[in-house]
């Protein structure tokens, strides 16, 4: 029998979600395409981690910094002689070497960024010049990062290539452990928030031996796969070990002191996240005597919003009446699929299983008083509901 992370492989793949990278030149190991409901899916999934992490608040700066940068920026950072993975009694460094320049001579060697929080250490002093922010304050990305793991395995869990977002929160070195705690809670937050189950969510205070080179303290924070109990975030406390040894430092304008601040950095994999809410999402049901697959996503991750359906593909007057519905839901919430093809409770189970969360069905009644079927993905009722009401109760039940 199939388990699960194999069944949400095969539903990936079959509805357009991710599919395996180069596949029809055989694949190339540890790289995934998002397929149309995946992007759209990851992007929301981004959207509302910069909504909950940036723009709500006051003290966070969003940046997008490069991807490749030269040899001395990961020198400074110890990632040059650190980032390894043992190897045959080796140790193997999973970063990514190429080179800038076209003429021998003046090449240079450059890395593409295994994470992003050097980005954020390079730009300490730019973001202090532009805007003058007063500690506590955050700076903060969501962008690629690429490792060349040496064994790529678990669908998206460990891949070569990899969204992360990620912000390094600047304080004073007395109070680490107050904003360590804050940003704990903050993580747990943001997993109830996005569908994540928490309680196949578990903390591991991860030894010292077990810790990245510039932490005096992490955490991980573990969910139950079905190919084991695997890190899905980190928070660590990174001290003033990435700015110290960038020469950066900082003045404190009101008591003139100039110090360097510690870090306290919470990352997260952008698809580890959907991996997870996928997995949390998963679920098998009986509806009318009939078995059926569904994603119970939360309205705002959820690839689509709402289906629009005519009840009969051959009744001209239902064709036109629902295409000027979902024109009109449209027009304040996207994305909303139109389908007319096969039996309704067809289209049910393909909405089903790709997670959306409302279908609207026009028939007959609704040539006569305007009135449409809103169907609920998770119970399959359905009520009857005015059409002038329809996009407001919509948008009340997906926007946040
Ligand atoms: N700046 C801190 C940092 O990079 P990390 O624990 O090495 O910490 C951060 O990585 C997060 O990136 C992990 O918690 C995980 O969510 C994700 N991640 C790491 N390696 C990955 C891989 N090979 N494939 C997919 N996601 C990965």
């Amino acid at each position: 029998m199939e388990n699960k992370t194999e069944k949400i492989i095969s539903l990936a793949k079959r509805r357009g979600f991710v599919y395996p990278g180069s596949e029809i030149y055989g694949g190339l190991a540890g790289t995934w395409d998002y397929g149309p409901l995946g992007a759209e899916m990851l992007h929301n999934i981004k959207e509302a981690w910069w909504k909950k992490f940036v723009s709500d608040r006051e003290d966070m700066y969003g940046i997008a910094s490069s991807i490749i940068a030269p040899e001395q920026v990961w020198a400074a950072s110890g990632h040059l002689k650190n980032f390894t993975d043992p190897l045959e009694g080796e140790k193997f460094n999973t970063m990514f070497k190429s080179s800038v320049g076209a003429l021998k001579g003046e090449t240079a060697d450059v890395y593409l960024r295994p994470e992003l929080a050097q980005g954020m250490f390079v730009n300490f002093k730019n973001i202090v010049d532009s805007f003058h922010p007063k500690l506590p304050f955050g700076i903060a990305q969501i962008g690629r990062c690429f490792r060349n793991e040496i064994s790529p395995r678990d669908f998206l869990f460990r891949v070569r290539e990899f969204d992360l977002m990620e912000f390094e929160y600047f304080v004073r070195e007395s109070e680490w452990e107050n904003h360590f705690e804050y940003w704990k809670k903050e993580m747990w937050n943001w997993m109830e928030e996005a569908g994540i189950d928490k309680n196949k969510v578990h903390e591991l205070e991860v030894a010292p031996e077990d810790r990245a080179h510039y932490s005096k303290r992490t955490i991980d924070f573990e969910y139950d796969f079905d190919f084991g109990k695997k890190e899905l975030y980190g928070l660590a406390y990174r001290t003033d070990h990435d700015l110290k040894n960038h020469k950066l430092d900082y003045y404190d304008e009101e008591t003139k002191e100039k110090f360097v601040p510690h870090v306290v950095e919470p990352t997260f994999g952008a698809g580890r996240t959907l991996l997870a809410i996928l997995d949390s999402a998963y679920s098998e049901d009986e509806l009318g005597g009939e078995g059926r697959v569904f994603l119970k996503l939360k309205p705002h991750i959820a690839p689509v919003k709402t289906a629009v359906f005519p009840l009969l593909k051959n009744k001209p007057e239902l064709v036109k009446k629902a295409r000027e519905v979902y024109e009109e839901i449209k027009k304040e919430i996207q994305p909303v699929i139109f389908d007319d093809n096969g039996n309704i409770g067809k289209r049910y189970r393909r909405q089903d299983e790709i997670g959306t969360p409302f279908c609207v069905t026009i028939d007959f009644e609704t040539l006569d008083n305007n009135s449409v079927t809103l169907r609920n993905r998770d119970t399959g009722k359905q009520e009857r509901i005015k059409i002038s009401e329809l996009t407001a109760v919509l948008k009340s039940a997906i926007l946040r």
